[in-house]
């Protein structure tokens, strides 16, 4: 198959790569000559583990390039992606598309012979009809088959989870984008390492923000327990441990933490209660979790301001990890924002350390400290927070914080540790959803 994958995003570029590595042949295009130019001399755009081996080994085979140049991409492809993004529209949460529609008239402008024009771009349903209405329009004498196929992977365990997926989803209206996309996912299916479930277009669609509403809300729910966990004097990990057993729950994504970030989970839970509206359908529970979790980002400043005695002024705070998970340099709705800027409001100083978001944090953030590992974040610090469980700050020298800290108080936002550990050390400790 010969496969055009328009944006090289996150998903752009990991599906690229694995596409590529499934033995397509595939180009990637950027508007972005800049990013093109560095993906020529493998500098990837992300932070994302096994990204530059993969890019690297299928450029080499030959069945990887990157061009800045749309028409030389979709020439003869026989499926083109679009993988551009849906940022939040400022002001109403509707996802804007206009970069997906100015993607399908520019491909439909350039497309020599028939393809399947695949959307993976999250988009909320109804688009697929649109991005049909715009490429019938703009190239009437070709067949141009729209589908979408929406994609799952996490950042920072990207290529796993493209290559390894539960499932992949297809949305077809027809025969011929079935079929050409059956081929594309054929060496997932050819083992049976993932089921591809083939539905229509607007299932496909509403299947993607359904998925990540349902995780934010399982993520929500356990946070929320959480805190009656802290307040009735149980351990909410127990707690998670016990209900995640049965089947039915599952033990995924019940990791009690400051609230859920990154690119996809805050934007696509505004966009589907958009889109819900727009149906005159409310999603009252999505409505919920999203203004819960709003809210306990900030609270988690409050929780650190408590645990240093209720006062903030004149303190000086160390945060262990800034991104919005480990594995990623990605800082977009961050808990780490809401909580540097809840201590700053307070009077505190902040200090802060992470092995890859540095760069963007920096961007971000004003007024804060940035320094080089946990134990130079540490030192003369009222109080040490976990905030991203980087495997960096798993293992710990516990005594060495103690001893470098002002005050020896552990505030362990992730529950990387415990009461008992810390102690040994000599630390304070103040976990999530556990008695203090
Ligand atoms: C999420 C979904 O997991 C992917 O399936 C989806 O493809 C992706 O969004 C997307 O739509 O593009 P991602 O945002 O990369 O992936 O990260 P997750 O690992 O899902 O974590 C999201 C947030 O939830 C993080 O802030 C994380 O710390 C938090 N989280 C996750 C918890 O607080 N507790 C958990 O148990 C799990």
């Amino acid at each position: 198959m010969r496969i055009a994958m328009i944006g090289t995003g996150y998903v752009g570029l990991v599906s690229g790569a694995c596409f590529s590595d499934f033995g397509h042949e595939v180009v990637c295009v950027d508007k972005d000559a800049g990013k093109i130019e560095r993906l020529h001399q493998n500098i990837m755009p992300i932070y994302e583990p096994g990204l530059d081996q993969l890019v690297a080994s299928n450029v080499k085979a030959g069945r990887l390039s990157f061009t800045t140049d749309v028409a030389e991409a979709v020439k003869g492809a026989d499926a083109v992606f679009i993988a551009v993004g849906t940022p939040s529209r400022r002001g109403d949460g509707h996802a804007d598309l206009s970069y997906v529609f100015a993607a399908a008239e520019e491909v439909a402008r350039h497309l020599d012979r028939d393809a399947v024009l695949v959307t993976k771009s999250t988009v909320p349903v109804g688009t697929g009809d649109k991005v049909e209405r715009i490429v019938r329009d703009t190239a009437p004498n070709l067949t141009i088959r729209v589908a979408s196929n929406p994609e799952f992977l996490r950042e920072g365990a990207a290529i796993e989870d493209f290559k390894r997926p539960d499932r992949v989803v297809c949305g077809v209206e027809d025969e011929g984008a079935r079929e050409v996309l059956a081929q594309v996912y054929r060496p997932l299916s050819l083992n049976q390492s993932a089921p591809v479930v083939f539905t229509s277009r607007r299932t496909a669609e509403i299947i993607k923000y359904a998925a990540n509403a349902f995780l934010a809300t399982k993520i929500t729910f356990i946070n929320e327990i959480a805190d009656l966990c802290e307040a009735a004097g149980a351990d909410v990990q127990e707690v998670a441990r016990g209900i995640g057993l049965d089947n039915r729950i599952g033990r995924k994504f019940l990791h009690a933490g400051p609230g859920y970030g990154g690119s996809c989970f805050p934007k696509d839970t505004l966009a589907l209660l958009q889109s819900a509206e727009q149906c005159d359908v409310p999603l009252r529970i999505v409505e919920a979790v999203v203004s819960v979790n709003d809210g306990r980002k900030r609270a988690m400043g409050r929780k650190i301001i408590k645990a240093m005695g209720g006062e903030a002024a004149g303190k000086t705070v160390a945060l262990l990890g800034l991104t919005f998970k480990p594995n990623t340099d990605d800082m977009r709705d961050s808990p780490a924002i809401a909580i540097v800027q809840a201590l700053q409001d307070e009077g505190a100083t902040v200090r802060a350390c992470d092995p890859e978001g540095v760069e963007q944090a920096s961007k971000m953030l004003t007024g804060v400290e940035f320094c080089e590992g946990a134990y130079e974040t540490a030192k003369d610090a009222d109080a040490v927070v976990i905030v991203t469980e980087w495997d960096a700050y798993r293992a710990l020298d516990l005594k060495r914080i103690a001893s470098l800290a002002r005050n020896p108080l552990l505030v362990d936002l992730r529950n990387v540790y415990s009461h008992e550990e810390a102690a040994k050390a000599g630390l304070a400790y103040v976990g999530i959803g556990k008695a203090s």
